[in-house]
């Protein structure tokens, strides 16, 4: 598959269009971010972690009922995928408090929540991805209600799917984030899995082992990553 001409640079990854309409290039970069951009830096090697385990789950989702965007990895940091237009929502799952959630509500991080926490964020970097509801999605017409309840029930789905997943490999799945596309009419899973969008902490240490490090300047990071792709092939 080659690529043409890039139709997308983010701050993670390159979109390149190709010779099929249909069908995507994606190239993960090492570039890291947090804070909506204000810190900036590289993680060496994180571009190929983000791609090789976001496909190993992507194929794993994908056997469990999840339709997603994979169709080929070309090599360590390039994948085909399908050609999708991404809804502007960042779909969040909490399991336990952390981040931003644990911040705005002030409460300890690691604590237990009584319920799944399914949130939404308007992507949209100028305004800093607010928090937004289902009616505020609606009303700004971001999705309709029929994929509104499509996107729910894949993110609950993903979210028992990875918790099992990275249970058996010693973490613990606090969080993530996912992002949905419309390829030929159809809801898929889009984006990326990986240490950069989820908050794993081991099982029995409770170390971070996840972009975390990175964000909070906790060292390691580098290693991290790699260890944690480790575990992901197994
Ligand atoms: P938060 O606690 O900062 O809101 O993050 C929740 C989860 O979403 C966490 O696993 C990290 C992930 N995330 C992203 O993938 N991209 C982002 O831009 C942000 C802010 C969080």
């Amino acid at each position: 598959m080659k690529k043409l001409e890039m139709v997308y640079e983010g701050k993670a990854k390159k979109v390149y269009r190709t010779e099929d309409e249909k069908q995507f290039v994606i190239e993960y970069k090492d570039d890291a971010t947090a804070f909506n951009g204000l810190k900036k830096g590289s993680i060496v090697g994180k571009g190929a972690v983000n791609n090789i385990m976001s496909n190993i789950i992507f194929q794993m989702l994908e056997e469990k009922g999840v339709p997603t965007h994979f169709v080929k990895q070309l090599n360590e940091r390039e994948t085909v995928v399908k050609a999708v237009k991404i809804l502007p929502l960042e779909v969040i799952i909490r399991n336990v408090a952390a981040g931003s959630f644990s911040k705005r509500y002030s409460v300890e991080e690691g604590r237990a929540l009584a319920k799944t926490v399914l949130e939404f964020s308007y992507k949209n970097d100028d305004l800093g991805d607010p928090l937004i509801n289902d009616d505020h999605i609606l009303a700004l017409e971001l999705a309709s209600e029929e994929q509104l309840k499509l996107v729910r029930k894949y993110a609950y789905e993903v979210n028992d799917a990875l918790k099992e997943f990275f249970l058996e490999r010693g973490l613990k799945l606090v969080d993530f984030k996912i992002e949905f596309g419309i390829s030929e009419g159809e809801i898929i899973l889009a984006d990326e899995i990986s240490p950069d969008t989820c908050r794993l902490w081991d099982v029995v240490t409770g170390e971070k082992m996840d972009k975390d490090r990175f964000r909070r300047d906790l060292g390691n990071v580098e290693e991290t990553y790699q260890e944690v792709l480790g575990r992901v092939k197994k």
